[in-house]
């Protein structure tokens, strides 16, 4: 499909009032795609019909996407207010939110931002590209006083205008009860890790339980994703046969019925592709020959708790394995 009209996409509504497309593009190449290649990529996404970006600092690509944005904007096929443009704080910025946004603003040539995330829970830093069983000497376990630290920050950017939302990323039950004690704002939504081998349930429930929308990352289960992002026991979503019983019936690729599946159960899934037949057909998921309940019931089969993003290079000196990082056991790791 060469365009789809945004008006047929349909849009959630977030508990302050706030409306985002249902379907948003991921813009992390890793290291398999240039910067130029991601953001003309957005740009003809967006002269498309896609108005959700989800980009993030330490993809290293705002200034390229900005420019892209720019374009768009300036010749006329899309106003400033109709897009949702979703950016993130690196884990090294925690104490320098609005610094850190400031730049984000002006890579992406933006005024404000649709919604602001925090990416990790965790101050900890790691070099681009490192291995993955690399610690670094100053990371720390999750604090729940740092953590407010940098929600106060990311409050007064709401009060000074500089974003719109502000919401969080890889958080865990355990984690964002700890903020929804303490928060003046409440976090919109919680970008996490979801798809059909990797549903997390009792979170998903959770945040909807607490008026917070799910976006759902590596909405696909990320196929083609580096090797070393990859252990022997990840599952492969696109070749579950629930996930390819419908891609048959419906003559789509399994990756949209990835899609498809995220958008019906409620989730906000941000695909990545720079292929304009692939982007276009996950934004097409939304609009067209949705899964049956049937089918929606059968892809419950799907599930392998196969998380891919496991986030070892954030673990700390002392800390047993990657599992520490998600509270698995409704405890906090220290
Ligand atoms: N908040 C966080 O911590 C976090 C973490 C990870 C990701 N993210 C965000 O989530 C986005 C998506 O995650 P992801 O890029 O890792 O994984 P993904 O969206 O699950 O998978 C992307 C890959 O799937 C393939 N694909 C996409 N659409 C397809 C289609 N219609 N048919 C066939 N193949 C298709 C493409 O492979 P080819 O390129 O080979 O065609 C693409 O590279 C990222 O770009 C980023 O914005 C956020």
């Amino acid at each position: 499909m060469e365009k789809i009209d945004p008006a047929l996409v349909p849009m959630r509504k977030l508990y302050n009032g706030a409306e985002i497309p249902a379907v948003g593009l991921g813009t992390f190449g890793s290291d398999r795609f240039g910067h130029e290649e991601i953001a003309n990529a957005v740009k003809e996404a967006i002269r498309s019909g896609y108005r959700h970006i989800d980009c993030a600092a330490v993809y290293m690509n705002e200034k390229y996407i900005g420019k892209a944005i720019a374009e768009v904007i300036e010749e006329g096929t899309v106003k400033r207010e109709e897009l949702w443009i979703t950016g993130k704080v690196w884990n090294d910025r925690h104490d320098e939110v609005e610094e850190a946004c400031r730049e984000s603003l002006d890579d992406l040539r933006l005024d404000y931002l649709d919604l602001y995330l925090v990416h990790w829970p965790f101050p900890n830093y790691h070099a681009p590209g490192c291995d993955v069983d690399s610690r670094s000497p100053n990371a720390v376990p999750f604090k729940i006083e740092n953590f407010m630290k940098t929600w106060r920050q990311m409050e007064t950017l709401v009060e000074k205008g500089m974003v719109k939302n502000i919401g969080t990323s890889n958080m865990t039950q355990a984690k964002m009860e700890l903020l929804l004690k303490d928060a003046r704002i409440k976090p919109v939504v919680n970008e996490m890790e979801l798809h059909p081998c990797f549903q997390q349930q009792e979170l998903f429930d959770f945040m909807i339980e607490n008026k917070i929308q799910p976006i759902g990352f590596c909405p696909i289960g990320s196929p083609t994703r580096p090797d070393r992002d990859k252990t022997e026991n990840d599952a492969v979503d696109i070749e579950d046969p629930a996930v390819q019983k419908i891609a048959e019936r419906l003559n789509i690729h399994p990756a949209v019925v990835c899609v498809k599946w995220a958008v019906q159960r409620g989730q906000i899934p941000i695909p990545f592709s720079v292929h304009k037949n692939e982007y276009m057909s996950n934004l097409e998921a939304a609009i067209k020959d949705p899964i049956t309940e049937e089918e929606m019931e059968e892809l419950k089969s799907a599930e392998q708790n196969s998380r891919l993003i496991k986030g070892q290079v954030f673990l700390w000196e002392g800390a047993k394995g990657w599992k520490d990082l998600w509270d698995l056991d409704g405890k906090i790791a220290r």
